[in-house]
């Protein structure tokens, strides 16, 4: 079958992780069959220098265009680069915030699995660990408190500023059940995070997910506060398999869930709408400190590709093969350096997907 990709390399480590990516994609492809035709579309720092404005709607016809986005990442350092400078709509992580809208991209998963041979990397202590954790943060991703109306106004001489939280019943409802079909796939336990003991739209949030919950008798509901989740997470990471939780508090989680894997260059991520669409991407940055060096860990990449090919193009026995190919890269001992450890073998970024690929 021909595919086809649009592609975003964004800013940043963003080009030299995505081209990994699609060095396994082409591995992938010549093995069984299938052709990939990529389309590299601007957003970002990247569309900015080109176009002034993050995301043109070009780029947004380019990517529905196609039958799935590939992104590295997008964004610079916040305090010197000059796309910094710009009003805050027109600043690299609007593009991408416009993006999640325009495709209705409101279902965010982002596995966070500990492998076996990372646990030298992972910051909690062997007794936290025990035999290792496997979650799914189902982040909602096109609501809340990214998308509410804000502004900065002066009042009497004191400067003020709103941002506003809203939820409608069926923007809950419809990531719940997300969350719920995964679950099914899964450990069946889905531990819903909000803060209800202070928020409305965090109770709107729990009463419409015990509504969905009834639909899934199977499924073990439990509610968590997100303060108290965040710190289950360092405490306990084994007691959860699918969050479900808004937007906000899944971006916050969903970083601190990455880095007790080992680094955040390790986590996928997909963002689905209804459709089989979707925008893959890893869930990190595009650290801007260490661009253009050929050390970036390519593998969360790598591994949203393989998710691209599991839930966009239904390509599971190729999706594995990737995995695999992962899982057997980091069994025979080789590491980037954000998750080197002693007697290890340390490799580039180049050199970490030539490895994944040629055991895809
Ligand atoms: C993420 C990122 C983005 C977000 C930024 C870049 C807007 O942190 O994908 O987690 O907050 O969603
Ligand atoms: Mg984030």
């Amino acid at each position: 079958m021909n595919y086809k990709v649009a592609v975003i390399s964004g800013d940043g480590i963003g080009p030299e992780i995505v081209r990994e990516a699609r060095k396994v994609l082409d591995a992938v492809a010549k093995k069984y069959g299938h052709s990939f035709q990529y389309t590299d579309v601007l957003m970002g720092g990247a569309s900015i220098d080109v176009h002034g404005i993050p995301l043109t709607d070009e780029a947004i016809a380019a990517c529905k265009s196609a039958d799935a986005v590939l992104m590295g990442s997008i964004g610079g350092n916040t305090t010197t680069s000059p796309w910094y400078k710009l009003p805050p709509e027109k600043r690299p992580e609007a593009g991408l915030l416009k993006l999640r809208k325009s495709l209705n991209l409101f279902a965010n998963l982002r596995p966070a699995l500990l492998y076996n041979e990372l646990k030298g990397a992972c910051p909690l202590k062997d007794e936290v660990i025990g035999s290792g954790f496997d979650m799914m943060i189902m982040r909602e991703l096109t609501g809340g408190l990214y998308f509410g109306e804000r502004k900065t106004v002066e009042e009497n001489g004191v400067r003020k500023a709103y941002d506003s939280l809203t939820y409608d019943e069926n923007e809950i409802r419809r990531i719940a059940k997300r969350g719920f079909d995964i679950a099914m796939k899964r450990k069946k336990k889905v531990t819903s995070v909000d803060k209800a003991n202070v928020l409305d739209s965090s109770r709107l949030w729990r009463k419409v997910v015990e509504e969905v919950a009834k639909d899934y008798p199977e499924v073990t509901l439990e509610h968590m506060l997100v303060d108290n989740c965040a710190m289950q997470l360092v405490k306990d990471p084994a007691q959860f398999d699918v969050i479900l939780t808004e937007n906000m508090f899944g971006d916050i989680l969903s970083d601190e869930a990455s880095m007790i894997t080992g680094s955040i260059g390790m986590l996928a991520s997909a963002s689905l709408n209804d459709t089989k669409f979707g925008l893959y991407e890893p869930s990190g940055g595009s650290a801007p400190d260490i661009a253009g060096q050929n050390i970036a860990n390519p593998i969360a990449t790598i591994l949203s590709a393989a998710m691209m090919l599991r839930f966009s193009f239904d390509l599971d026995k190729e999706a594995d093969a990737i995995e695999k190919a992962v899982q057997q890269v980091l069994t025979e001992g080789y590491r980037t350096g954000d998750i080197m450890s002693e007697g290890c073998k340390k490799v580039n970024t180049n050199e970490m997907g030539d490895l994944i690929a040629e055991r895809v």
